[in-house]
């Protein structure tokens, strides 16, 4: 079994501004593509919520640029109207034409600009404001970047500020390894090429991340492998009657 091995991604040391850094985000929409992440992400974020009675509070974390969220937008605003979006990211990569489409589909995206450990720490003080509270939680290709104490940390405070999580991560296995060394074939430039094998090597498996979800009582859990190089965990709070 590969152990887990968090190492400091290069894409994470770049300038938001820095071309090799574009480029390698470009990357990402490719691979996006050929993973299907929006068609998994829609699939699993409608069985979450299939029929919203109030317009829903969603906050992404590590959002990037905001583009993966606007194409799942695109597909789920007629059954999700209003949603109020709140996209996260230490780098300020959302733009004004992103927002405004997002609009175009009735929903509000705001950008917060923020490293997430901050964002945590703040969600789970005693002096956390209620507006802080999220129907649903969604991380892509993030949670993968934080080794076991962070990632905890940010766990804690996703519990307790949401009633949902949806996280899709890299798959920690030979397969999706032997796949990340392959990622050239995409025109993917160095920077991805690297991160990519780095990610599978911090990814997850099994029920690593239930086991560091903080306690189950209250809490629906579920985790599983996802397509070919993916691991999907979904903690869901249970309804009281
Ligand atoms: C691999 S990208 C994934 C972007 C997007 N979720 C997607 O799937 O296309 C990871 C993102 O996490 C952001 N990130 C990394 N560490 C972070 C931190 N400590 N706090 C907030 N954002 C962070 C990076 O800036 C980057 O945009």
């Amino acid at each position: 079994m590969l152990p887990r091995r968090v190492q400091a991604e290069l894409l994470d040391g770049l300038a938001a501004t820095d071309p090799v850094a574009a480029r390698s985000r470009r990357d990402l929409k490719r691979v996006h593509r050929f993973m299907r992440s929006r068609t998994r992400l829609v699939r699993k974020m409608r069985q979450l919520v299939p029929a919203p009675a109030k317009p829903l509070r969603v906050l992404e974390l590590g959002a990037g640029d905001g583009t993966l969220l606007l194409g799942i937008a695109r597909e789920l605003a007629p059954e999700w109207p209003a949603v109020e979006l709140t996209l996260l990211d230490r780098l300020d990569l959302v733009d004004g034409a992103t927002v405004a489409e997002y609009a175009r589909h009735g929903w509000t995206a705001r950008s917060s600009v923020v490293d997430v450990l901050d964002w945590a720490r703040a969600a789970t003080g005693s002096s956390a404001p209620a507006a802080s509270r999220w129907d649903l939680v969604i991380a892509n290709l993030f949670l993968h970047h934080f080794d076991g104490p962070e990632l905890a940390v940010v766990l804690e405070a996703i519990a307790a500020s949401a009633d949902e999580l949806l996280a899709c991560e890299p798959r920690r296995g030979w397969r999706a390894l032997a796949g990340s060394h392959l990622i050239g074939v995409l025109g993917a430039n160095a920077v991805t090429r690297t991160d990519a094998v780095l990610s599978v090597r911090a990814g997850f498996r099994a029920s690593e991340l239930s086991a560091l979800w903080p306690g189950t009582t209250g809490w629906s859990l579920q985790e599983e492998p996802s397509g070919a190089f993916s691991h999907c965990f979904r903690a869901t709070r249970r309804r009281t009657q």
